[in-house]
């Protein structure tokens, strides 16, 4: 994280401040940290700027420039604050960035709905009909809740204001509540996608035991909040464990939508798009890696290609034999798993044994004998 020295550059050596945490973090052309360091500028225009409201402008559009967005509020100066501190509570995203956002069809299809229901918000309301103002996504970490409220923000042309529920309920319990409430005030008071992350940690079931006052409270208050969500704004929760939320809490979003592991099919998209930069993949080497990494998430699929592409540079290997050799290491060995790779990178990829051990990291000899064992059990298999 390219963090500035300090949350705010209203101090006299601000602008000085500001101007050298930009060439820093501009020259490693973080362009998200940049984004970042920009709104803060806005936020909390330094002493020395002149005309603070055109300063903000020439920013707002610096910024939005090689984007369409165009409705933007910091106008007021100020998002929502910690109570004591001046920490803001919030994260805001003015070009949230979710390309290769890969889904299943069925849950691609409803986030295009909402989409559309915006675009023809007129023809809705004109029949007496609100919008999807709300959404709970639920499924287990690393499938890509974050990123679909950054893919909804970027298809609505809104900015992405983030709140981490599990940090603002830990860190300040006693003055959660006021917290909450400010930032749902702010998201409410002009267009933006709302991101409630963690949300599981104010929606517990009420009757668990370690339930406090204040948490209740704080429950009631989003509660509230979200039967009277105004549809300029969208609202997205996202949890991990949708079994903790009780089933008032869910009844009052307008969808639920649930991510799971991704599948071949989707595995296969994620992985293509992954290395849409890296060249030419080999398809069969993608097939085989699709069918390898059955039960990981997306985020463990885009760790594992970073991994690769990192090592495949530095040892000057061909980033696909990096993959699979990765793979092959976290298989269990010796077993018919194995066996089965060894047999497929021959048949597919019609490499030697010779090859094939180089590949995984095996000698010759053992690659002979799996194929022996691979090729008898699918015999076996013919014949009994
Ligand atoms: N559905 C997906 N399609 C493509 N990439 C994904 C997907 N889900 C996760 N990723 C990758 O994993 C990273 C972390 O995903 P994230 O959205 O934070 O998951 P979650 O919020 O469900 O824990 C993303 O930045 C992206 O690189
Ligand atoms: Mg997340």
């Amino acid at each position: 994280m390219p963090a500035a020295s300090s949350n705010s550059y209203h101090t006299n050596d601000g602008l000085e401040r500001a101007i050298v945490d930009l060439v820093r973090v501009g020259t490693r052309g973080h362009g998200a940290g940049v984004r970042q360091l920009a709104a803060r500028l806005m936020r909390s225009v330094p002493p020395g700027v002149h005309n603070t409201e055109s300063f903000r402008d020439a920013v707002h559009t610096a910024i939005a420039a090689g984007s369409d967005i165009t409705e933007l509020r910091y106008t007021s100066g100020a998002l929502p604050t910690e109570a004591d501190s001046a920490h803001p509570l919030v994260d805001v995203d003015v070009v949230p960035d979710a390309d290769g956002l890969v889904l299943d069809p069925a849950v691609m299809s409803q986030l295009k709905e909402v989409v559309t229901e915006r675009e023809r918000a007129e023809e809705l309301h004109s029949a007496g009909l609100g919008l999807t103002r709300s959404i709970l996504l639920s499924g287990p970490p690393g499938v890509g809740k974050t990123m679909t409220a950054r893919w909804l923000a970027r298809a609505l042309n809104l900015p992405l204001v983030s709140l981490d529920l599990s940090s603002v309920v830990s860190s300040y319990l006693g003055t959660s509540g006021r917290n909450i409430k400010s930032v749902l005030d702010y998201a409410k008071s002009g267009p933006c996608v709302l991101l409630l992350d963690e949300f599981d940690a104010i929606a517990k079931r009420r009757d668990d035991d370690a339930d406090i006052g204040e948490l209740k409270r704080i429950v009631n208050v989003v509660l509230v909040e979200l039967d009277r969500w105004p549809d300029t704004s969208l609202l997205v929760a996202a949890t991990n464990h949708p079994q903790l939320l009780d089933s008032a809490a869910e009844r009052r979003f307008d969808r639920l939508l649930s991510l799971g592991l991704p599948d071949a099919n989707q595995r296969r998209s994620v992985l293509q798009h992954l290395s849409a930069d890296a060249g030419d993949m080999d398809q069969s080497v993608l097939s085989i890696v699709t069918e390898l990494t059955d039960g990981m998430t997306n985020s463990d699929l885009a760790r594992l290609w970073l991994l690769a592409r990192r090592r495949a540079i530095l040892t000057d290997v061909p980033v696909g034999d990096v993959l699979l050799n990765e793979l092959a290491c976290h298989m269990p060995d010796p077993g018919p798993r194995r066996d089965k790779l060894f047999l497929t990178l021959r048949d597919a990829l019609e490499l030697s044994n010779r090859q094939i051990a180089s590949v995984i990291g095996v000698s010759h000899p053992t690659v002979a004998s799996g194929i022996k064992r691979a090729e008898g059990a699918r015999n076996g298999g013919r014949t009994g």
